[in-house]
């Protein structure tokens, strides 16, 4: 990788000592479900600062339509749920944080109900589920049909802003994580921040959740906000953090396909309640491709018609909504978004094509979200805990955020009770910080350009297909554009994103060329089946030109 990819260890000059100064005991970055439910979990115990770089609800949590997975009623089973979660994850998921999950669904669902989140119900009063791909049970509890994420997003909202100790800054960027040194173990102790009206400032923190979501917004085609931009990885990797699995992410298999439209997704539950995949000429494919046709994992559905397009010359395919029973009454929300461009699902066919979804890869967390780095701990979609293996089990994410986001936060408040807390001295600063950038002689820099040649060249090369010889050519390109993009100093979000994405978009290019197999949702032209050897998780730390292979675990690490 290039050195400037590597030695970068912050984003910006500076002098901590120089910039206003904030203090708490646990700083969230991030509003989604992790950051939230880590929040609310760590302000038992201290006070703590919750960072949104946009407005607080721009997440993809709020953004969820499916569900949520859990386990309810006699017909379902823990052991049926993790199963399907192992099955999903192709031999890499850690079976003792899958089963902590799966297991915690229950107590974490009452616990939203209590809180005052409504959820669909049948006619008698039960709570109604519905059924996604690769689940063997409908086990997947929702709200409004497809506004499932909105309602968790706003009641953990309510609870969190209710809650004693909890400051919240929304439009708040972080940079960088703040270690006293670049030695390997030197401790996190916050972040420099950057506000729009506040400028910059430094958050001193005890412990430092990463709750910043994913990273579909590497890609062209994606699912994900704006936001979506994989801050939390790079930072965490530039201040020490091992970055675990960057080859998985996941790409969904129906957004809506139009010019004009954003790739709104279109919930794999319409599938679960009989919509079916057509090809150009009105033909059924995935039964050909799958035994559970149209309800087979997201890969193998990606990939089928990634793969149906190329045959049919590059004309999409489509998705047949017409058998499902009411709807728009069971999808309001995507027949809202239909209607906006003049289609309507229950008679309309409705043009599709996948899309970067899920970023399995992320900090490397145990299940207590702790990472390598002491005082830093990751939650939710940026943290990688060994949950979702090589592919992720649907709706399995507003869950996981529920309770590892819980666990995280639980795990902060009770270091910062424990004697050996490492610590920051309240109300004065705990070390200088240094950040020295030498001034570069390269010009002027087109950001939109850079940013949609790193998208087009992500989609193109690191996408659903893989090959060797791709992957290859993005990581030449991306050391390249590296080095006029990352020697320059950006005072906005705009650059530091860019400067984000190049770095965690080679990570991702650099495990799926060294993962030379086929396994969950990395596809490898030229090595398609899974190899024995690559049943490992491979973890990336600043500095090493390979990465650490770690084994599947089968109990809580
Ligand atoms: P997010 O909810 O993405 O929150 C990230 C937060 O980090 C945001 O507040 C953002 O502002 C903040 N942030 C990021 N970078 C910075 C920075 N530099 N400084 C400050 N703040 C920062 N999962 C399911 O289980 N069921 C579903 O039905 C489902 N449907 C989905 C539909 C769509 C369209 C999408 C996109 C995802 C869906 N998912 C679903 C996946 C799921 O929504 C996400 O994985 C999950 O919500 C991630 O939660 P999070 O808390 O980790 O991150
Ligand atoms: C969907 O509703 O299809 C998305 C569910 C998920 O990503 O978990």
């Amino acid at each position: 990788m290039d050195p400037l990819l590597e030695e970068r260890r912050y984003l910006i000059p500076f002098r901590s000592s120089l910039l206003p100064q904030i203090f708490t005991d646990t700083l969230v970055i991030g509003s989604g479900v992790a950051g939230m439910r880590a929040a609310i979990a760590a302000s038992g115990h201290g006070e703590v600062i919750v960072l949104a770089k946009g407005a607080l609800r721009n997440t993809n949590t709020a953004w969820a339509q499916g569900g949520v997975a859990v386990v309810l009623g006699e017909s379902d089973s823990f052991a049926s749920h993790i199963a399907d979660t192992h099955a999903a994850g192709a031999g890499l998921c850690d079976d003792g944080i899958v089963r902590r999950v799966v297991e915690g669904g229950p107590s974490a669902l009452e616990e939203l109900l209590s809180w005052g989140l409504r959820v669909d119900r049948e006619a008698d009063g039960t709570i109604a589920r519905g059924r996604e791909g690769g689940h063997s049970e409908s086990r997947i509890v929702h709200r409004d049909g497809d506004a499932t994420g909105r309602a968790i997003s706003e009641c953990l909202h309510a609870r969190m802003v209710s809650t004693a100790n909890v400051r919240v800054f929304e439009g708040c960027f972080a940079l960088d994580l703040l270690t006293p040194s670049r030695e390997s173990g030197s401790p996190v102790m916050g972040a420099i921040t950057h506000h729009p009206r506040y400028g910059l400032q430094i958050v001193w923190a005890k412990a430092t959740i990463v709750a910043t979501g994913g990273a579909g917004v590497l890609y062209r085609e994606t699912t994900n906000p704006p936001e979506a931009t994989a801050d939390g990885q790079a930072m965490a990797y530039r201040a020490g953090a091992t970055l675990s699995d960057m080859a998985f992410m996941q790409f969904h298999p129906t957004t809506l396909y139009l010019p004009g439209a954003h790739r709104a997704l279109i919930t794999e539950a319409i599938r679960g309640e009989g919509a079916v995949l057509l090809d150009a000429s009105h033909h059924r494919f995935m039964p050909e491709v799958h035994e559970l046709g149209d309800l087979a994992p997201r890969d193998i559905v990606s990939r089928a018609i990634v793969q149906r397009i190329a045959r049919q010359g590059g004309r999409h395919v489509w998705l047949d909504c017409r058998g499902v029973t009411d709807f728009a009454g069971r999808f309001p929300g995507i027949a809202r978004t239909l209607a906006q461009f003049d289609l309507d699902g229950s008679k309309d066919l409705i043009p599709v094509h996948p899309a970067a979804h899920y970023m399995i890869g992320g900090v490397r967390t145990d299940a207590f979200g702790r990472s390598d780095v002491p005082g830093l701990y990751a939650a939710g979609e940026a943290a990688c805990t060994g949950l979702h293996g090589a592919n992720r089990l649907a709706s399995n994410s507003l869950l996981e955020g529920l309770v590892t986001g819980a666990m995280a936060g639980e795990a902060c408040a009770e270091m910062l009770g424990a004697s050996n807390a490492w610590g920051v001295p309240t109300r004065s600063a705990p070390a200088k910080v240094i950040s020295d950038i030498p001034t570069s002689d390269h010009g002027e820099l087109d950001l939109d350009d850079v940013r949609s040649s790193l998208r087009s060249a992500m989609w193109r090369n690191v996408g659903i297909e893989r090959t060797g010889a791709k992957l290859n050519d993005v990581r030449d390109m991306f050391d390249f554009w590296s080095r006029y993009t990352l020697d320059k100093i950006f005072d906005e979000p705009e650059g530091w994103e860019v400067q984000n994405m190049l770095l965690t978009g080679a990570l991702i290019a650099r495990s799926a060329a060294w993962r030379e197999e086929s396994r969950g949702c990395h596809w490898r032209d030229d090595f398609p089946a899974a190899r024995e050897e690559f049943r490992v998780h491979d973890g990336w730390k600043r500095g090493m030109d390979t990465p650490r292979a770690e084994a599947v675990l089968s109990s809580v690490r």
